[in-house]
């Protein structure tokens, strides 16, 4: 089976990273559609040696779609997925729109892949945070329950955007030679700083980052009971996301248990040199499939706690990557 393949969003970070990841992976494209706003149209991209113009996104534009990845905002999966599985598509959405809809199967396939088979023609993509810190959580959810999680996130500029990760080296560029620099995209300095995440803080002091993580974990793992303790902060890395995890387990298995279950685990790659003092960094996850994992231990606050270390390179295993194995499950 070869697929008639559209993907929503096709200029913006997302959708370059799924026309590599499409081609990487040899999936099987019978024709492409590339779609975004119409500051776009007329401007063509590459995908196996053929430049393949750029539509501008159209209630119509889903005629004879099999498969639609949308990467192009809420707003605009709200107003089209519709249409596009009015018109027969099984859509892959890679915004918030849906994730949280029950009728919505929100995927990992190392972690969940039998809720593919219960879509409605809808499959949310996690949001960045929850899919690295779930992939790096799933070899010690295999040995044993996980109660409750205290994660701290180091996002990178391209988690917010093509155009933040622009802001973060034109940001650099004027730092380094002294001249003054008015952010665009990011509320803040961004060039040797740090800040809170630059999504909504509500009433309880959450922002939607991290509101994302708690439920979307306790959706994809089908348990209520998990607590989430999460802190999300946008850190000056132009790609891959860090996070600092602690989890507390039902039980306490071996440590050379916990090893062999990351090794034995594909998705997760271990980085636990402690002689070379050499651990995940998210230089070295960028461009990778794999979720990095390393600085393994017992929490020594914690009963029962096991502390880790990880980074993932979120345009990839983060969005575009999982949304494609996604569709290389699709029944
Ligand atoms: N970046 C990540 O790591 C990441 C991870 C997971 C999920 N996501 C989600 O994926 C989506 C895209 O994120 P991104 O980082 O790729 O953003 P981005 O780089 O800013 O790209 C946005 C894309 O949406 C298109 N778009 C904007 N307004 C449009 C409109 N009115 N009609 C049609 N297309 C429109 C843009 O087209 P133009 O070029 O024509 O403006 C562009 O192709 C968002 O929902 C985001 O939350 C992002």
């Amino acid at each position: 089976m070869r697929y008639h393949v559209a993907i929503v969003g096709a200029t913006g970070a997302v959708g370059q990273e799924l026309l590599r990841v499409l081609e990487e992976r040899d999936f099987p494209v019978r024709s492409l559609r590339l779609l975004a706003s119409e500051r776009s149209a007329g401007k063509r991209l590459a995908f196996r040696g053929e430049m393949i113009p750029v539509e501008t996104l159209q209630p119509d534009s889903f005629a004879g779609v099999d498969i639609a990845f949308f990467s192009a905002g809420g707003a605009r999966s709200k107003a089209f997925v519709p249409c596009a599985v009015q018109a027969g598509a099984v859509v892959i959405d890679n915004s918030s729109a849906f994730r949280m809809d029950p009728e919505t199967p929100l995927v990992i396939p190392e972690v969940n892949p039998e809720a593919i088979a219960q879509h409605r023609g809808v499959i949310a993509n996690p949001n960045c945070s929850t899919i690295i810190l779930l992939m790096a959580l799933e070899p010690l959810r295999r040995l044993t329950r996980i109660r409750r999680i205290i994660v701290s996130t180091y996002q990178a500029a391209s988690g917010a955007g093509a155009q933040a990760m622009q802001e973060l080296l034109d940001a650099t560029r004027a730092y380094l030679q002294g001249e003054p620099f008015e952010p665009r995209v990011l509320p803040h300095p961004y060039a040797f700083n740090l800040f809170s995440h630059d999504s909504a803080v509500g009433e309880d002091g959450y922002n939607e980052e991290e509101r994302k993580m708690i439920l979307e974990t306790r959706k994809i793992w089908n348990d209520e009971a998990v607590a989430v303790s999460p802190t999300c902060v946008r850190v000056p890395v132009l790609r891959a996301h860090s996070e600092s995890i602690v989890a507390e387990l039902e039980t306490r298995p071996p440590l050379e248990a916990i090893y062999e279950a990351y090794r034995a685990f594909e998705g997760v790659s271990l980085v636990d040199d402690r002689t070379r003092n050499h651990f995940p960094m998210p230089i070295e996850a960028t461009g990778r499939d794999a979720v990095l994992v390393g600085r393994i231990r017992y929490d020594a606050g914690v009963p029962n706690g096991v502390a880790l270390f990880a980074c993932g390179d979120q345009l990839r295993k983060g969005a575009a990557l999982n949304a494609v194995q996604i569709a290389e499950r699709l029944p």
